[in-house]
């Protein structure tokens, strides 16, 4: 029989996922409290949570994006909707956190009230710096500067509301100066001012260290992923979309369920070529793909990780709909063979198919630097879509990017192979409900962290020394809960 699957189909390997393994305990020479769980992508992207919310339309928006790095991660905007709506995501994240905001929103002196009222509501922004054409800061006009009267807001301007006597500071001024002026003016937002012109805007929320794990970038701006096609665009109009959406986003995420393909290798290179961001390059299944890619392609060095898993994920049809498919586990061991062997500074994320904190150390035992999920956040308050109940219970929809429903807006066609695209490779589900993100990710965090302390590893590099055996059908059962009385 071997031979025959030899002489076939050239394998005879045992593909596992994470339920067929488990690790084994090892020596603990350390506190609890000591566990580090921080990761790198690259030289560049420190992390102090190895999580990433992944980039689907019912998972990663706005709101996931800047929670997941607001705790120490990264959410991944997916890509099933227009530029228009991929451009305000992307400006949403950066402009939601940092310490100098370059890219302030402005507003002319005579333009009427009610665009600057619309304006704060749309950017969900909580104030303008108003300037004159010439860059010169003229005022500033909050919420707090809308008047109650209707038909005020209606015929009013800009200049006849806002405040003229603009508190500010001059450029390259420290936290601590800004920090106090906020404090001895008791404002919210201090214009960065040269000679009358506008430099910058500091403002108060964003000096605070509420969130001290945050992912941020130099000047203290959230970091951005964002999903992209592999397929460089045919219109200028699209290109300069694309340049647009680059100057906000930190990490771009090739977003195909298999990127081993020639056409999406070439288009990915003139993409790298055209854009200054850092790329993430997925998914990959299997060694030969991540030794073709790390060897043959010759990318740039923003060329920063790979992601693999096809067909595991939780709403994924992918592996019986085609007969193909590479377990997240399985993956992950195989392209961290590869990149040992080929690029040892290139990143790693296991993409999909976690459905226990457990499995989050098996990830990382056998090489991922990170790891990506929808299925754990796609119930969150912060994911996208509204909360439904059935039979009592409440419940938010999931659906995989390659659902017929998620097909419908034609954004994520080539997602799939180009023949496929009649055929559903992935479903659209209810998941339950499960309240905040920042709840999810403390779980997910301390099965991380206890799975460490068990197998003796300090931080996640150790982890890849920890032993892992292939569990017995038997083993599985004894694993879980068994022999009562209760409904497991
Ligand atoms: P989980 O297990 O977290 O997996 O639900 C999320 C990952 O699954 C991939 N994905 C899909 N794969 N058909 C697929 O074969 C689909 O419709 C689909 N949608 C998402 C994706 O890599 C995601 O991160």
């Amino acid at each position: 029989m071997t031979d025959y699957f030899r002489k076939k189909a050239h394998t005879n390997e045992l593909i596992t996922t994470f339920d067929d393994v488990l690790l084994l305990p090892g020596f603990t020479n350390f506190e609890p409290n000591q566990v580090d769980i921080s990761t790198k992508l690259g030289e560049k992207y420190k992390f102090n949570l190895p999580i990433l919310s992944a980039a689907m339309d019912t998972v990663t928006e706005e709101e996931m994006a800047i929670k997941m790095a607001l705790f120490g991660g990264l959410g991944v905007l997916h890509r099933n909707c227009s530029h228009e709506k991929q451009l305000k995501m992307v400006r949403y994240v950066k402009r939601a956190r940092s310490f100098v905001i370059e890219d302030v929103a402005t507003i002319s002196p005579e333009e009427p009230l009610y665009k600057a009222k619309n304006f704060m509501e749309n950017y969900h922004i909580s104030g303008l710096v108003v300037v004159d054409d010439g860059n010169k800061v003229c005022g500033i006009f909050t919420k707090r500067d809308i008047p109650f009267s209707e038909d005020e807001c209606k015929k009013g301007l800009v200049k006849d509301f806002m405040t003229k006597d603009v508190i500010s500071i001059k450029p390259g001024a420290s936290r601590e100066d800004a920090l106090e002026m906020l404090f001895r003016y008791r404002i919210e937002k201090l214009p960065i001012i040269d000679n009358g012109s506008l430099k910058g805007l500091i403002t108060k929320k964003d000096l605070k260290p509420e969130f001290p794990l945050a992912s941020i970038d130099e000047e203290g701006r959230l970091l951005c992923g964002l999903a992209i096609s592999p397929k460089y665009p045919t219109t200028s109009k699209a290109v300069s979309n694309l340049k647009e959406i680059d100057q906000y986003a930190d990490l771009l995420f090739i977003d195909v369920a298999d990127f081993y393909k020639k056409d999406d290798m070439d288009g990915t290179r003139k993409l790298m070529d055209l854009l200054e961001a850092d790329f993430v390059i997925g998914n990959i299944g299997t060694y030969e793909a991540a030794e073709y890619i790390l060897t043959k392609c010759d990318y740039p060095e923003k060329f920063i990780a790979l992601k693999v898993g096809m067909g595991s994920g939780s709403i994924c049809t992918t592996s019986i709909q085609t007969g193909v498919g590479a377990p997240t586990l399985y993956a992950t061991a195989e392209v961290a063979d590869a990149i040992a062997d080929y690029n040892p500074k290139m990143g790693l994320i296991a993409d999909g198919g976690f459905k226990n904190p457990g499995d989050l150390p098996k990830a990382f035992a056998v090489g991922a630097d990170m790891i990506m999920s929808g299925h754990f956040f796609a119930g969150c308050t912060e994911s996208p879509g509204y909360l439904d109940t059935i039979q009592g219970r409440k419940v938010k929809i999931y659906r995989g990017m390659g659902s017929k429903e998620a097909r419908t807006t034609n954004y994520v066609l080539d997602r799939y192979s180009v023949e496929a695209k009649m055929l559903p490779e992935g479903v659209s589900d209810y998941v339950p409900f499960t309240g905040p993100l920042e709840s999810m990710l403390e779980t997910l965090k301390e099965g991380l962290s206890n799975g460490m302390i068990y197998t003796g590893a300090l931080n996640l590099q150790n982890m890849r020394n920890a032993k892992m055996g292939v569990i017995s059908a038997i083993g599985q059962a004894e694993a879980r809960p068994h022999d009562l009385l209760g409904k497991y």
